[in-house]
């Protein structure tokens, strides 16, 4: 995590709380989250700084360093903002917290960060774990950090109007230090799996395609799926998600009636099981095999579940069959953003010289690579000295 960012320092007084929050990698396991499936995220050394002050009033001012704006509202007559959407991010937990019966007071809350936005490392969770962390601290609510991770969730559903699964807030949330989270989005039980990547780094090339287009064929995908549960559900009123569901019943009840349907049911199947084995090739150190298993994602991405991009197929493409590069694929909400690869130590520099120069010969773009360091979950950095 590095030092508070400049444009914060002014904000921080005496009762003041800072709170890092981080974003995300996630090795394996798309678009599984919000089908009751497996995920395997970690959080990573970039992230969101929020500083929160109690007032004495219910008026809630914001500032973002980043865009350089501001934005008033109150705690009672709490208005999402039209003009700009980082300010909903933030209002949409105070929501969570005013349905939860929590009495708040009005803060002024400023907040920067160092992740790319919509490069699908989850600057939105990101920020929503922050808040959440905060407002807990401030009004001493006690909420464990599952239920914040459930609040910022649903303030991502609800305030922002993103369908999103649960992946995103948890790894920000429960992430640690040098360890990928194996998570069952269904029971919510987790497990931590060292990344022990001996003489591997992880290299995230963003491919400066903004995803935020993309949100609403997030939302398509997602019903897509519940259409394919509920055809299946017709003949096994026992399913209740494609975690339940067998590649018989895919087979059976949706290939004759809807193609693309079928294509994206297939792919969730697949991914999950991709997960379960990538998790134990992960803790066995076959890294060759757990890299396999990312481009096989990758593949399922691009053709069955269509959520890639010409641009993120290049960059995989151009690392294939690269001995320096095990394993790669797109990451995250889809549509956009970075690839995640895992690159032999020693070659991690020339791997994005490589990847860089084709992409610019060929498509005449410029990429933003990063070395991804696995770190710890939302931390409060500094404590308030009053509460609210
Ligand atoms: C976004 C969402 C997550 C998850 C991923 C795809 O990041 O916020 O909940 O669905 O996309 O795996």
């Amino acid at each position: 995590m590095s030092a508070l960012p400049q444009g914060l320092r002014e904000f921080v007084h005496e009762a003041s709380l800072v709170v890092f929050s981080p974003g995300r990698i996630n090795l394996v396991g798309e678009f599984t989250d919000y089908n009751m499936g497996f995920v395997l995220p970690a959080a990573i050394d970039k992230g969101v700084y929020f500083v929160i002050t109690p007032r004495t009033d219910q008026k809630i001012h914001l500032f973002s360093a980043d865009f350089g704006e501001a934005y008033e509202t109150s705690v009672e007559e709490l208005l999402p903002s039209k003009k700009s959407s980082w300010p909903n991010y933030i209002l949409g937990v105070v929501e969570q917290f005013k349905l939860a019966g929590i009495t708040l007071k009005g803060f002024d809350g400023a907040v920067s960060g160092n992740i790319p936005i919509g490069a699908g490392l989850s600057s939105s969770a990101a920020v929503e774990c922050a808040v959440a962390m905060a407002l807990n601290e401030v009004a001493q609510s006690g909420f464990e950090k599952l239920q914040l991770v459930q609040m910022a969730q649903k303030a991502e559903n609800n305030y922002v109007g993103v369908q999103c699964g649960i992946m995103d807030q948890f790894a920000s949330m429960f992430g640690q230090l040098s360890q990928a989270i194996r998570l069952d989005c269904r029971s919510l039980s987790y497990e931590y799996i060292p990344l022990s990547m001996d003489g591997l780094r992880i290299v995230l090339l963003d491919s400066n395609v903004k995803h935020s287009h993309g949100s609403s064929e997030y939302n398509v995908r997602r019903k897509q799926c519940e259409d394919g549960v509920a055809m299946i559900q017709q003949h096994h009123p026992e399913v209740q998600t494609l975690r339940d569901a067998t590649m018989k019943m895919v087979n059976d009840f949706i290939l004759p009636f809807d193609h693309t349907i079928y294509k994206r049911c297939k792919f969730i199947l697949e991914e999950n099981e991709r997960v379960v084995t990538a998790a134990e090739n992960l803790k066995n150190g076959d890294l060759k095999s757990f890299g396999a298993k990312m481009f096989s994602s990758h593949e399922g991405l691009q053709n069955w579940f269509e959520a890639s991009c010409t641009e993120m197929d290049f960059l995989v493409n151009c690392v294939k069959n690269n001995d320096a590069v095990p394993g790669s694929r797109m990451m995250g909400g889809g549509f956009g953003g970075c690839t995640i690869n895992l690159v032999k130590e020693g070659a991690v520099d020339e791997i994005i010289q490589m990847a860089s120069a084709a992409y610019h010969n060929t498509l005449n773009l410029e990429l933003t690579p990063y070395v991804a360091k696995i770190e710890t979950g939302t931390t409060v950095l500094k404590h308030a000295n009053k509460q609210f």
